[in-house]
């Protein structure tokens, strides 16, 4: 049987072809209008491994959408892969900013991405490198090159808390056993560099209201006399950062890790180029916490944000009016050891504190989860190197990350093994925004990339 370049060159019209039909889905998990098309997802996910060669495929149902549990165990002797992805998508709003619609993926050449990238909501995040697996399995298959057994956890509420996953992951260890989780949903420094992620972020993310009178008053017999909600919560934001960029709510950084200079040194050995960065977005100077740089303050620190805020009137042209609510959503991004729970309760507990009297403060939590860090001297993370050095031509750096993918601590927790975040994606993919893609290069790399994961991680494990 052929070797895996090969293979890819013979197979990548077919592979790119295969995710284009699962990327015309738009398994939108935040959106009830799209319930019949996650649920459709997940059958082709389903159909994608039995076609690949797993002996056991199910549908997993569970209080909201399905998990596609699939394996192929061939030794019980031998170790286990656990593969996890997540088959939906972030909504694809604002569309009107889409060069081509999210749901009608296209290949378009960029700068970054010279040979093409594939432009869909959920190119990157995470079909795409969701996808990536399925087909490296197909090639260990065909070429009778798996070295271990393999089992797959593809589930479709990431993009909204892993709520039902969470229940499913505690309810079937036993079913689930594996020696290390790979998963692919995070990004690496660039085509020329690659990287593992060894930490991501917790995050607590709340909303808030804030009622100020019962119903909408005219502002001018009214205002000046009753608290206006917009203006209440306009400040009361404001409030939960200091002049140095850091967060006031009491106890916040108290289990905090403090990173040594030495950490942070060789974090700054990464390559990183600050007016790149600010080219990239237009952006006339970053803006964060006083005291670390940037790339300390998006992965070692914990954030505060507003994610949306409305209320009152935001038709065309002018109605004067003193509204009744305003509202906000805030995540919390946390770095290890802060306890997602406990963040969020004094969270809430500060925000209730700083209100006016005149006001009503509600606070709904929503979802969350740990952060997580992995150290570099596991097999796995040495397996992953090897990989990326084999196939990039030189070693991964690790990496921390700002995003989170909450359900990592918890398999840890749960299931006893270590994750390796094997990401092909850049930043500049565009995840969760307009036009997201993601790059042939990337897509056929991580493809070459998985199985050499596989011989590595099986070579060191016995
Ligand atoms: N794949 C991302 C997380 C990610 C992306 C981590 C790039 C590191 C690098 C994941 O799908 C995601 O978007 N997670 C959410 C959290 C979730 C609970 C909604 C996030 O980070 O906002
Ligand atoms: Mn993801
Ligand atoms: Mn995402």
């Amino acid at each position: 049987m052929e070797n895996i370049t090969n293979y890819i060159q013979q197979n990548k019209d077919r592979f790119i072809n295969e995710l284009i039909e699962i990327l015309k889905i738009p398994s939108v998990s935040a959106d009830s209008a799209y319930s019949q098309d996650v649920i459709d997802t997940s059958e082709a996910v389903k159909l994608s491994l039995e076609k690949a060669g797993c002996d056991k495929v199910e549908i997993c149902e569970t209080n909201g959408y399905p998990i596609v549990y699939a394996e192929k165990i061939i030794d019980p002797n031998l170790p286990t892969v656990l593969v996890y992805g997540h088959y939906d998508v972030q909504p694809p709003d604002p569309i009107e900013l889409w060069t081509s619609p999210p749901f009608e993926p296209v290949i378009k050449k960029t700068n970054i991405h010279p040979e093409g990238a594939i432009f869909a909501r959920g190119a990157c995040d995470d079909k795409g490198q969701m996808y990536m697996h399925v087909k490296a399995f197909e090639y260990m298959i065909q070429s009778n090159t798996l070295p271990c057994n393999v089992k797959f956890m593809i589930e479709g509420e990431e993009e909204v808390g892993s709520v039902n996953l969470k229940s499913f992951v505690e309810n079937n260890a036993a079913k689930l056993k594996n020696d290390v989780i790979l998963i692919s949903d995070t990004g690496m420094i660039s085509n020329q560099q690659p990287s593992i992620t060894t930490g991501l972020r917790g995050l607590s993310y709340v909303e808030v209201e804030v009622t100020g009178p019962n119903r909408d008053l005219h502002s001018g017999l009214y205002g000046g006399a009753v608290a206006n909600p917009i203006n209440i919560l306009s400040k009361m934001i404001a409030s939960l950062h200091d002049e140095n960029n850091r967060i006031t709510i009491p106890g916040f950084y108290d289990e905090v890790e403090e990173l040594s200079l030495e950490e942070r040194a060789e974090m700054a050995k990464a390559p990183f180029d600050i007016e790149n960065y600010k080219k990239a977005l237009d952006l006339k100077d970053v803006y964060g916490e006083e005291g670390y740089v940037t790339n300390e303050r998006n992965a070692i620190r914990p954030t505060l944000d507003v994610n949306g805020i409305w209320g009152g009137y935001t038709g065309q042209g002018a109605k004067t009016v003193i509204p009744s609510k305003a509202f906000a959503k805030i995540s919390m991004r946390l770095v290890p050891n802060q306890d997602w729970e406990e963040i969020t309760e004094l969270f809430t507990k500060h925000f209730i504190a700083i209100a006016p009297k005149a006001v009503t403060v509600k606070v709904t939590p929503h979802h969350g989860g740990q952060g997580y860090v992995t150290p570099i001297d596991s097999i796995g993370y040495k397996a992953a190197n090897m990989a990326y050095t084999e196939t990039f031509g030189i070693p991964a750096i690790p990496v921390r990350s700002g995003g989170s993918i909450p359900i990592v601590a918890l398999f840890e927790k749960e299931l006893k093994s270590k994750t390796i975040l094997m990401g092909f994606g850049l930043d500049s993919d565009a995840i969760h925004s307009p036009n997201e893609h993601f790059g042939i290069f990337n897509y056929l790399k991580g493809i070459e990339t998985i199985p050499l994961f596989y011989k590595y991680f099986v070579e060191l494990s016995k």
